[in-house]
């Protein structure tokens, strides 16, 4: 089966607070957006690269890798979910399997993706890479910032991506789940709710997502460490 990358890149990074979308800002010579797509143009095992982007989106076409034989563009929706969405209803092959990989985790490595690959090939089943988590989770009341409870952290992992399945069942799982109004975070959320199991696969401390601005410098702390 081939198989195929998808990188949500539709997003306006309200939370990043910046002049442009996240995607767009640089890291050393080049954007984030760059960077993660080329961890998955280069993988020899990715057919092809389907990448979400925003309706006005400014720049992507000035962007070298924008011309590369994998990249296929598709419009991004109204939520990260409905960009993933579009994708799948893009990709032809009935017997693709996807890796989602958010574009703003530019620190993802080979072998992390390569140890995806490896469990999908074995068990033909869900998989996401993911953190054990290191901080006490509290579940808060919903009408005030208050404990309700407290959940048993071993137990507990922070979802990374990227997250891979079959193309037909994460494509089923999305459309049920937002036909019932789920809150659809990641595409575990929707597998999960349709009733697959899915392997929770141990995702490395650097695989973060840029997401509020101190997030950048840490991004480039770690690329750095690998040699930007
Ligand atoms: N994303 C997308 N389509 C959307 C919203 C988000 O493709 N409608 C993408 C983002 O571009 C990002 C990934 O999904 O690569 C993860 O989302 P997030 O970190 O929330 O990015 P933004 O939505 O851009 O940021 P914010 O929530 O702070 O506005
Ligand atoms: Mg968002």
């Amino acid at each position: 089966a081939p198989f195929i990358a998808i990188i949500p890149a539709a997003g306006i990074g309200s939370r990043m607070q910046a002049k442009q979308a996240k995607q767009y800002l640089k890291i050393g010579a080049q954007t984030i957006l760059e960077r993660t797509l080329t961890i998955f143009c280069e993988h020899p095992e990715i057919h092809a690269v389907y990448v979400a982007l925003h309706p006005n989106d400014p720049s992507f076409d000035t962007l070298k890798i924008a011309a590369h034989p994998k990249i296929q563009r598709v419009a991004g929706g109204a939520e990260r979910v409905n960009s993933v969405l579009h994708c799948l209803e893009n990709i032809a092959a009935a017997d693709a399997v996807v890796l989602v990989h958010d574009a703003a985790r530019p620190c993802l490595q080979t072998p992390d993706v390569d140890r995806l690959l490896a469990y999908y090939r074995e068990h033909e089943s869900p998989a996401i890479l993911a953190k054990p988590a290191s901080d006490t989770i509290k579940v808060s009341q919903a009408q005030q910032p208050r404990v309700a409870s407290t959940l048993d952290r071993r137990t507990i992992w922070q979802a990374q991506t990227p997250q891979i399945a079959a193309l037909t069942a994460l494509k089923q799982s999305i459309t049920e789940g937002l036909a019932q109004d789920l809150m659809l975070t990641d595409e575990a959320s929707a597998l999960e709710a349709a009733g697959y199991p899915v392997a929770l696969i141990e995702g490395p401390s650097y695989n973060i997502k840029i997401t509020h601005p101190e997030d950048l410098a840490l991004a480039e702390f770690y690329l750095t460490q690998q040699g930007l």
